[in-house]
């Protein structure tokens, strides 16, 4: 089994598509996929990452650094290539690039209940903090 992990490129869209459809179902309808895909790549492209496995796109994640904190996004692995370590090597590849783009902290969000992700994010040295998610809309669906 040949696992790759490398930046975003074109010829990736379908596949993450795809992806996303599986591993995101209920995403909210302010994330429409392809404007999300085209809004990364004119922000910090390098840090939208693919993993793949036999050259199948089989895992995303999207970070960035905003002069403060780094967020991470859209962090999935298809479920027939779960339990592989995909989701620890894109994690760990994020995490360089941050470092190197001089990132001191990494945050992420997690939905109420998710408690696979916690688990997975705990394995890699996570930890629940005590805040509240506030968000709003800038612009209008
Ligand atoms: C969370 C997710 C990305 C993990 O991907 P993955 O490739 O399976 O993760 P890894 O193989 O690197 O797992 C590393 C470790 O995390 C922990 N872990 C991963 N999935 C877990 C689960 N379902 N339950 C408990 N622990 C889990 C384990 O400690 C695992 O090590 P092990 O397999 O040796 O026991 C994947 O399950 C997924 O896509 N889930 C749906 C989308 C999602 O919820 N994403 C997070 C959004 S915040």
């Amino acid at each position: 089994m040949l696992i790759e992990v490398r930046p975003y490129g074109e010829a990736d869209q379908d596949g993450v598509l795809d992806l996303w459809s599986e591993v995101f179902p209920d995403s909210p309808l302010w994330n429409n996929p392809l404007d999300d895909i085209r809004r990364k790549l004119g922000c910090q492209p390098e840090g939208f990452l693919v993993a793949f496995v036999n050259g199948e796109v089989a895992g995303t994640s999207m970070a960035g650094f905003d002069g403060h904190r780094g967020w991470i996004y859209y962090v999935g692995v298809l479920p027939k290539f779960r339990r592989l370590g995909l989701g620890t090597a894109l994690m760990r590849r994020a995490e360089e690039y941050l470092t190197t783009a001089g990132c001191p902290k990494l945050n992420l969000q997690v939905r109420m209940g998710n408690t696979d992700a916690v688990a997975f994010y705990e394995s890699l040295g996570y930890h629940v903090e005590e805040r509240i998610s506030m968000g709003k809309l800038l612009w209008p669906t």
